[in-house]
């Protein structure tokens, strides 16, 4: 049985929305009207939604920015809200630069 809808959890606001296959993270959030990641470009750019995946329940990425994602960063599961395409449940942490002001309500 195929799965059609990834769970995907921000552990900085305790946010929990659905994701299915082929739809990156920052979009299926937005359509959901849910928060918690930061939305800039939306086109794997500007680096305001960067996250890190905390465990690997799987995903891939589609081109991201090396200035915003170096390959060392990358290694570490950080990568693109915008790019990032789940295969399995995710835990993210938010890391982009808004992240304070975002997650305070000042932005
Ligand atoms: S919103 Fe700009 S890189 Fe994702």
């Amino acid at each position: 049985m195929s799965v059609n809808k990834f769970i995907i959890t921000i552990e900085d606001n305790a946010e929990v929305f659905t994701c299915p296959p082929g739809r990156n993270v920052l979009k299926a959030m937005e359509q959901l009207g849910r928060k918690g990641i930061p939305v800039g470009c939306r086109g794997g750019g500007c680096g305001v939604c960067r996250v890190q995946v905390l465990d690997q329940g799987g995903y891939r990425t589609g081109k991201m920015s090396r200035e915003q994602v170096p390959v060392e960063d990358e290694e570490k599961g950080i990568c693109l809200a915008c790019k990032l395409f789940p295969e399995g449940d995710l835990h993210l942490k938010v890391l982009g630069k808004w992240r304070k002001q975002f997650l305070t309500g000042t932005v």
